[in-house]
């Protein structure tokens, strides 16, 4: 059989209501979600992004897809793929400058947990656990935050969103009137 191509997705922006869901569990690894899951993969690559998480391309479900090193490391691809996600073992501290590919053009400093441990499934709908810290463990807390609908932006003082509030407006006012945001 043929194996099909994956397809680029459209990413939503801020201002678009499903970034905002809390996203559904996975309970079937059907085929459609095995092809939803490479197409995640290639818009996050195509994005040049170093995650990518379903709601951020209009599917609210508890997917999300993390590569933090592939820049560094000449560009070797090595994608994660996490399905269902359980975040627990948080500890320590560290603030670091965050974007998103939903929020383009704006980086702020976030505090993370400097390491977390994540459970899981992957794209074979197999157990995995890894325990992560730096980046890594940066990635994770973020991409598993769009799955409950917030964004790092939410996690910045009042102070610095006052200076990024025509940013965040400009993204805002390309949202449809069904609240849709696809750019
Ligand atoms: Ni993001």
């Amino acid at each position: 059989m043929k194996k099909r191509q994956p397809n680029s997705l459209a990413i939503r922006f801020y201002g678009d209501k499903t970034l905002r869901k809390e996203a559904a569990a996975v309970t079937e690894f059907t085929d459609e979600i095995k092809d939803f899951i490479d197409d995640l993969v290639v818009t996050m690559y195509e994005k040049d992004g170093v995650g990518l998480a379903a709601p951020q391309v209009g599917r609210s479900l508890r997917i999300f897809v993390v590569d933090p090193f592939w820049f560094k490391e000449d560009h070797i691809k090595n994608p994660l793929v996490l399905v269902n996600p359980k975040l627990y073992g948080f500890l320590g501290e560290v603030e670091l400058e965050e974007g998103c590919l939903s929020l383009s053009e704006i980086y702020e400093t976030v505090p993370r947990a400097e390491k977390v441990i994540v459970e899981g499934m992957n794209e074979k709908g197999e157990k995995v656990k890894y325990e992560a810290e730096g980046l890594f463990a940066r990635a994770l807390q973020h991409e598993y935050d769009h799955l409950d609908g917030i964004l790092f932006v939410d996690k910045i003082s009042k102070l610095k969103r006052i200076f990024i509030k025509k940013k965040l407006t400009e993204l805002k006012s390309t949202t449809d009137k069904d609240g849709n945001n696809v750019g």
